[in-house]
């Protein structure tokens, strides 16, 4: 498995391996590893990103969303015929495919270091790791059922790629660590989606690409605001769980301008078939607004030669 370099998720300076955990000398911190996961959350994120995870985790469980048979977790994103959340998981196994087209379209070289901001189970660092690529898997959460905790569950020490615990927006790698980096489902719980994509710039090497799929995208905050409080509703009515609030829950579809500056942009309007189009359309009677679009765009930042032509 490849080593991880790591750099102080806060001052961005370089870290000291020490007994008790690796030690930043300029904020007197230390990171430890909890259940062998090294957590790089800064202390004063720790109260909102705990309250947040004890209701998502609830959510999760309660949507059926706990993997912890290891045939069925190798298989994913194909999920069996009776898994309650199939037709997210079709959805999945499109994207997938595109991202792999993709990438081989644009990168012929392997293994390339791969991020996997927002991992949940890891099962798409697994995946990747199979076909011979790097990735490391980030998440703010360690659970054993639908976290970082799900292949340590799963196959104890055994797992090919590192797993690390860090928010999006405090990530502890030094610049240019990555090749890629993909948001999986996972960009729309940034608080600002924008200014997260914007910093990982720093993250990946020139002329590789951030990948945003499967995130729901709206043209109004306001449609993807009504968006948020409907679900919102659904969970207090259903599971009797307020969700705190914590990222934005939404993209908005112009942040691709937003970004236009830093990064090349590519965008492809996925349809994901008749039943998709037709769950859109029953949005838009019962709730009176557009249902999201789910785009796949890439974002490649430039080779320093592309941004002094562009200029
Ligand atoms: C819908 S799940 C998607 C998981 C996985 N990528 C997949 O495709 O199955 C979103 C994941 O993003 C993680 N997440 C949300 N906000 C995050 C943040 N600010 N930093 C890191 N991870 C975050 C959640 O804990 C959750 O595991």
């Amino acid at each position: 498995m490849r080593q991880v370099a790591f750099v102080c998720p806060r001052c961005q300076r370089g870290l000291a391996e020490t007994e008790d955990g690796m030690r930043c000398s300029v904020d007197t911190l230390v990171f430890r590893k909890t259940n062998g996961i090294p957590d790089f959350v800064l202390p004063e994120r720790r109260p909102l990103i705990d309250r947040f995870l004890e209701a998502y985790r609830v959510i999760r469980e309660c949507e059926s969303w706990i993997c912890s048979d290891r045939d069925a977790y190798e298989r994913l994103p194909e999920a069996d015929r009776t898994d309650p959340n199939r037709s997210v998981w079709r959805l999945r196994t499109r994207s997938f495919r595109l991202l792999l087209e993709d990438l081989q379209r644009r990168y012929t070289a392997k293994p390339l270091r791969i991020l996997d901001a927002g991992a949940g189970n890891a099962w798409l660092s697994l995946q990747l790791s199979r076909l011979g690529h790097e990735p490391v898997a980030v998440d703010i959460s360690t659970d054993i059922g639908d976290g970082l905790g799900a292949p340590i569950a799963l196959y104890g020490d055994a797992i090919p790629f590192p797993l690390i615990r860090a928010e999006f927006d405090f990530l502890p790698f030094p610049a240019k660590s990555f090749d890629i980096v993909v948001f999986n489902a996972s960009l729309h719980y940034a608080a600002h989606p924008e200014a997260t994509v914007s910093d990982v710039h720093k993250l990946l090497r020139d002329g590789g690409s951030l990948y945003v799929i499967d995130s729901p995208e709206f043209a109004s905050r306001d449609d993807g605001n009504a968006m948020i409080s409907q679900l919102s509703a659904d969970f207090v009515s259903k599971y009797s769980v307020r969700l705190p609030p914590y990222g934005r829950g939404f993209l908005l579809s112009s942040m691709s301008e937003t970004v236009n500056d830093r990064y090349t942009v590519t965008r492809q309007n996925t349809s994901f078939g008749f039943r998709f189009r037709l769950g859109q359309t029953i949005t838009r009677f019962r709730h009176g607004r557009p249902s999201a679009s789910i785009p796949f765009l890439v974002l490649t930042k430039p080779q320093p030669e592309q941004r002094r032509t562009s200029m």
